[in-house]
Formats: structure tokens, C-alpha cells, sequence
């Protein structure tokens, strides 16, 4: 007997991104034809240094940095790592050892942040307001005469906030201390111009605007004293050793290229769908409360919790319960040593951990129909009514 096919709805874009099919074009002919080592002083490496250049040179275009100031790394992970240890090695030896930090890090700032203390640092981790923004003023006085870094996410991961940055770095700089930001989520969505935004460092990611996986870059802006994490050759200016992968810096450029361009009326599609989204779970989700806000938030992000005064739900259950019916969705918890745990942003709002565990991440993109999310807002307030067991009745809470 014939299976009956589902319909599958990718909403889970904030995880990573189909590479655009202009993306990969872009990127075949430096598989074979240009494959050279652009390390190679002949002819095939030459070729090969032309195109990495001609990439480097995008990306700084692009966000705004010079392109002696951009050094490609392996993605966002790398990226941020490196910005820490390599900034915290250079500031040991004057005694610096204090960094300051968020508690709505990506775990890339997170955990590195945490091996550096075990390494002999001090860390200040900055509480957030409910909706996720970090105060300028919690800032100022979080920074002591042995801070060497600050490091704030731009754009979050997991409900979308988009800090004032210009203004936190403004707070670190009059302090003397150098600022790093985590731009994986927001460069190539909202606007992002180094030359306004002033910081020190700056990650990015390919992946998450439709470039392949295993390329990001690390912007360092001239002048800053940097040690760099692997040893090795020459590459990248003695920062990052390594071989080049041309393929994937040109995909990288090509995609940051193609997001910029697009950037505006994406945008405005993507808040279309999701106050489409918002709309219909509000109106039909019982206990919905929204851990994104509606304002200075990324478009392609609504972050949704289930209110466990409200309603009783297994947020696991809920996760499973969306796959099965075909809706690929990021839930509120992490798993850590085997076993679920909440997630640390939705803690930091000020949810409780049975609210924080009924978390549900809706990501949409580039090949997002309106269609598709009002499906899933249907299929969604089903499993929820399905699963869920209510505690009293009364109107859902924006
Ligand atoms: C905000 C943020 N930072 C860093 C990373 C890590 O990037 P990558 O997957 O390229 O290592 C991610 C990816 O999940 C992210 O969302």
C-alpha cells in the first residue's frame, strides 16, 4: 500500500539555511577548474588568491570593515571563540582578566567565556530585561579597570532581540575597553555597518543567510592586539592558519551579497508573516506568551512559550508532536549531559522552567510562504489544545 506523503514545513531557519542554488553556482567552478592552494606562488595559486581576495573584499564592503580587518575562520563558533581567547591572551600579561558578557549569549560565547575562568578569568554575565535587552547603564557599572573585553550578541538567536549595540559600545569604549559582538544572527538581515557601529570584533556566519556551512569570518578592527588560537602558516595575515577553502569564502560572499541586496523587501515580507503567525496564536493559542518582542526584534524569529500557570504541556511533546505532523521547529530546551534543560535565554526573560521547557521557535526565510505559516499556526494551536491540559480559563497574555 501506498504511504501517504506529508507535507514537510521547514520553520527552523535561525538553525541554518538551505544554500541558495545562486549561492552554489557561484561556488562550482572553484572545485575543480580554480582549485589551486592560494598559497601557491604559480599560476593555479594565483587564481585561487584572486578569487579569496575578491571575497574578503566583498565581505568588508559589505559590513562596512577595511579588508585587511576581515580574517575568514571556519564559521560562527570559530569566530567567537577566537575573539575571546585571542583578545584574553593578549590582555593576561597587564593583568586584565575581567570580561564582561550577557546571559544571552549563543553557547559559542557562553562556553568559551566559561573556559576562559577556568583558566583564571573573571566573568561578569549581564542580566537582560524581559524582553532580552541588556542596559547601557548595568553595562557601565558591571566594567572594572580589569575588563578587556565586553562581548554582547547583536541580534539573538533564539527570540530575535536586537540590542542598541552602537550605544553599548559607546559604554565599553569610554571605558577604554575593547567591544565584541556576536553578528552571526543579524548581518545580512538588518543593517550592519561596521564604520557606525564602531566594535573591535564582529563574527559572522555563512549558513545563516543561505552560504554553505563551515565558513564565517572574524572581523578585527585595525590595531587591535590579537593572539592568534591555532599555530600554523602564514594564512590570513598569521591569524588563522590553514588553507584556505576559496569554494567556500566565494559562497560566503555570494550569499552576504545576495542578503544584502534582498535584505529590505525580505524584511518586510518576513514581518508580514510574522505578525500573521502572532496574530493567529494569540487569537487561538490559550497560556501564548511571546518571549520576542514585537519591537527592535529580527523579522524571521517568533519565539512563543506556553504559560505554565495556564496550561500544563510537554514542551518535548510538543516538538515531537510538530515533527511528526511535519513541522520542523527549534524547542526551549537544550540537551545537556543526555538530559533536557531549559534554555538559558528564555530563563534570563524571567520565565519559570516548566513555561521556559513549553518554548517553541518559529524561524522563517527566504522560501517561507504565507501558506506555510498558517499552517503551522493551525497545526500548532491543534497539538497545543491536543497535549496540553488547562489550568483555568482566561484570555491569552501577549
Ligand atoms: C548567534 C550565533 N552565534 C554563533 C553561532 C555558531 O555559528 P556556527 O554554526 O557557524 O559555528 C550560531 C549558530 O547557531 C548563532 O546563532
Amino acid at each position: 500500500m501506498k504511504q501517504l506523503e506529508i507535507r514537510r514545513i521547514y520553520l527552523d531557519y535561525t538553525a541554518t539555511t538551505p544554500v541558495d542554488r545562486r549561492v552554489v553556482d557561484a561556488m562550482t567552478p572553484y572545485f575543480t577548474g580554480t582549485f589551486g592552494n592560494a598559497s601557491s606562488i604559480h599560476s593555479f595559486g594565483r587564481d585561487a588568491k584572486a578569487a579569496l581576495e575578491e571575497s574578503r573584499d566583498k565581505i568588508a564592503f559589505l559590513t562596512g570593515a577595511k579588508n585587511s580587518e576581515i580574517y575568514f575562520t571556519s564559521g560562527g563558533t570559530e569566530s567567537d571563540n577566537s575573539a575571546l581567547f585571542g583578545t584574553a591572551s593578549k590582555h593576561s600579561g597587564n593583568g586584565k582578566k575581567h570580561l564582561v558578557i550577557s546571559s544571552i549569549e549563543h553557547h559559542a560565547v557562553l562556553h568559551a567565556a566559561e573556559a576562559l575562568k577556568k583558566n583564571g578569568s573573571n566573568i561578569t554575565i549581564l542580566p537582560v530585561d524581559s524582553n532580552g535587552f541588556v542596559s547601557p547603564e548595568e553595562l557601565r557599572k558591571a566594567i572594572t579597570k580589569e575588563t578587556f573585553l565586553v562581548s554582547i550578541i547583536h541580534a539573538n538567536n533564539e527570540i530575535g532581540t536586537i540590542q542598541n549595540l552602537a550605544e553599548l559600545v559607546r559604554v565599553a569604549h569610554e571605558n577604554g575597553v575593547l567591544f565584541h559582538t556576536d553578528a552571526v544572527q543579524s548581518f545580512g538581515k538588518i543593517k550592519f555597518d561596521l564604520k557606525e557601529l564602531d566594535a573591535d570584533l564582529a563574527s559572522f556566519s555563512a549558513h545563516k543567510i543561505y552560504g554553505p556551512k563551515g565558513i564565517g569570518a572574524l572581523y578585527i578592527k585595525r590595531g587591535i592586539d590579537f593572539e592568534p588560537t591555532f599555530h600554523g602558516g602564514s594564512q590570513e595575515r598569521n591569524r588563522r592558519p590553514g588553507t584556505e577553502s576559496v569554494p567556500l569564502t566565494v559562497g560566503f560572499a555570494k550569499a552576504a551579497e545576495l542578503a544584502v541586496e534582498e535584505m529590505e523587501s525580505e524584511r518586510a515580507r518576513l514581518s508580514k508573516l510574522n505578525s500573521l503567525m502572532r496574530t493567529k496564536i494569540l487569537a487561538e493559542v490559550p497560556g501564548a506568551m511571546f518571549n520576542s518582542p514585537e519591537k527592535n526584534s529580527l523579522a524571521n524569529i517568533l519565539n512563543v512559550s506556553i504559560d505554565s500557570n495556564e496550561m500544563e504541556i510537554d514542551g518535548e511533546a510538543m516538538i515531537v508532536n510538530m515533527d511528526l505532523e511535519g513541522i520542523a521547529v527549534t524547542s526551549g530546551s537544550a540537551c545537556s549531559s543526555g538530559s533536557l534543560q531549559p534554555s538559558h535565554v528564555i530563563k534570563a526573560l524571567g520565565r519559570d522552567d516548566k513555561t521556559t521547557m513549553a518554548t517553541v521557535r518559529f524561524s522563517f526565510g527566504r522560501f517561507t510562504t504565507e501558506d506555510e505559516v498558517s499552517t503551522a499556526a493551525d497545526v500548532f494551536t491543534k497539538i497545543v489544545a491536543r497535549i496540553g491540559k488547562r489550568k483555568k480559563v482566561s484570555s491569552p497574555v501577549s
